[in-house]
């Protein structure tokens, strides 16, 4: 089977990895992939976003099936373009259709489907430039901090959490009166801020069936201690320890199956992942935001924890079969770690010889921002490679990244040193 992966990232060179195990014959191609994808898959240097020069590759290298990555194709419509075009249209695509993508295309969309089926969220108004003024008066029927979220895809900088009203109301001006995040900032969600600790639960359906893959926390923040700007992600662990039976079983009635049923009673199709937020508060679990694919770092630590054949889900999938199936998880912990360029999240230098990655016998080193020059492998990106180990816990699991992090080295290599420090 020919398949196509979009995207670039760890999450994708995981995707190839995992796909690349099945039983079944399959030929693997990425667009664009990175220097990781390019040893296991044949990379094609498309755009995500080209729906044009996909179509072309779709059809010159025979591709049966596309596995999407990131959000923007999902939100711009890829599914839904495969669908209405007779060439393309008996190619399956794991991932939602455009109606569905606006879970995480619009935060405000989010709430609203969160309300319509009674899911546990933050409450939340939202504001555009014609009613500042309201915005200004709701922020002031709250206790700090404040929770401003820019509606549209603003590249994971759109949550501001400020602690003084004065900023707050300043910052609610810039998003709605001055477009800080352009359009993606038209109109600004404002929430209730909860207090607790975060968690992700992956879901993965196609349209009636659906099966809860392996929970996982990501670490967002530059910073040890949890400090500092926010990343793409710094590392990840699966499962996430707090998340126990009892947890779960909230978590499965009060948001997976409502969300489900919901997706089906909006006749919103939805055949990938949905990857749901979630921050448990007391004993209780609510939705932060959805997003419509696997997360990155998170695919580094979920997929590695699924035994079965990646293919065979897919196909299950895209026949509408997932209902009988039945998943195999592995027991061990996972644990990523993240490596990246020196002064990412900021400016950062790019085409730093990367060495002694491929000596690493006991992790799996999946590529992020790296590309291939002659027959040396450079950074490319911010987030450079993910370095995951199991464990018969999430610290045994870290402890042999970080072991096997001594090996690898590039110029101004940095990440960090305290992953699971808060659990
Ligand atoms: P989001 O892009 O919606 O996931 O928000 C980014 C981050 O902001 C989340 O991972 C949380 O750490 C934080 N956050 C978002 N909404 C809230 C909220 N209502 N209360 C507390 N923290 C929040
Ligand atoms: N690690 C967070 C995300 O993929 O959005």
């Amino acid at each position: 089977m020919n398949i196509l992966i979009l995207g670039a990232g760890g999450r994708e060179h995981t995707l190839a990895w995992k796909l690349n195990q099945s039983s079944k014959e399959t030929n693997l191609f990425v667009a664009p992939g990175n220097a990781g994808t390019a040893l296991i898959a044949t990379n094609r240097s498309v755009d995500v976003n080209d729906f044009e020069a996909i179509k072309a590759i779709t059809l010159s290298d025979k591709i049966e099936m596309v596995v999407v990555g990131p959000e923007d194709p999902l939100v711009n419509g890829i599914h839904d373009y495969f669908l209405n075009d007779t060439e393309l249209s008996k190619i399956p695509v794991i991932g939602p259709q455009k109606a569905a993508a606006r879970l995480e295309g619009s935060k405000e969309f989010a709430k609203q489907f969160m309300m319509r089926h009674q899911i546990p969220t933050a409450a939340y108004q939202s504001f555009t430039n014609a009613t500042l003024q309201e915005g200004y008066a709701f922020l002031e029927t709250l206790n700090a901090p404040y929770v401003l979220k820019a509606d549209g895809l603003a590249a994971g900088k759109g949550v501001l959490i400020l602690n003084s009203l004065e900023v707050a109301k300043a910052e609610l001006k810039t998003m709605l009166v001055d477009q800080k995040f352009g359009s993606a900032s038209t109109t600004v969600v404002i929430e209730e801020f909860l207090a607790g600790i975060e968690l992700s639960v992956f879901v993965l359906t196609d349209g009636t069936g659906y099966k809860v893959l392996p929970t996982a926390k990501d670490y967002k923040r530059i910073g040890e201690g949890d400090t500092g700007l926010n990343t793409g992600g710094m590392g990840a662990i699966s499962p996430v320890p707090f998340a126990d039976q009892a947890f779960m079983n909230k978590i499965h009635d009060s948001v997976v199956v409502p969300t489900i049923e919901g997706l089906k009673k909006d006749n919103m199709p939805y055949k990938g992942f949905i990857f749901i937020g979630l921050i448990k508060v007391g004993d209780n679990p609510f939705v932060i935001e959805y997003n419509v694919r696997l997360g990155d770092p998170e695919t580094e630590v979920v997929l590695p924890r699924i035994k079965n054949d990646l293919v065979d889900i897919f196909e299950a999938v895209a026949d509408q079969k997932l209902d009988g199936y039945i998943l195999e998880i592995d027991e061990r912990s996972a644990a990523t770690v993240m490596l990246v360029s020196g002064g990412y999240p900021e400016a950062y230098e790019k085409g730093k010889k990367i060495t002694g990655f491929d000596t690493i016998q006991d992790s799996h080193v999946f590529h992020a921002g790296t590309k291939l020059f002659e027959d040396q492998v450079l950074t490319n990106g911010g987030r450079v490679m993910a370095i995951t180990s199991y464990g018969t816990d999430f610290k045994e699991a870290l402890r042999k990244s970080y072991e096997n992090i001594e090996n690898i080295e590039f110029d101004q290599m940095n990440y960090r040193k305290d992953l699971g420090f808060d659990l």
